[in-house]
């Protein structure tokens, strides 16, 4: 798996790091930051989650 978000996109909306906070940050500006690139188990579930949930589509998460 490898996640990763597009800084272009993101807004700062946050629910990435709220559902899934063991792989989302956030940096100086309240926009998300990937933490862990490859998440494993409940993690994978989680990242999944988060790409669902981002309204601005932001977030990829490839197999
Ligand atoms: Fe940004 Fe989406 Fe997270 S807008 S802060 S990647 S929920």
């Amino acid at each position: 798996m490898r996640v990763s978000i597009d800084a272009e996109r993101c807004q700062g909306h946050g629910r990435c790091f709220t559902v899934a906070p063991t792989v989302f940050g956030f940096d100086d500006l309240g926009n998300g930051v990937v933490l862990v690139a490859s998440p494993e188990g409940e993690g994978a579930r989680l990242a999944r989650l988060a790409e669902v949930n981002c309204p601005e589509h932001a977030i990829t998460v490839e197999a």
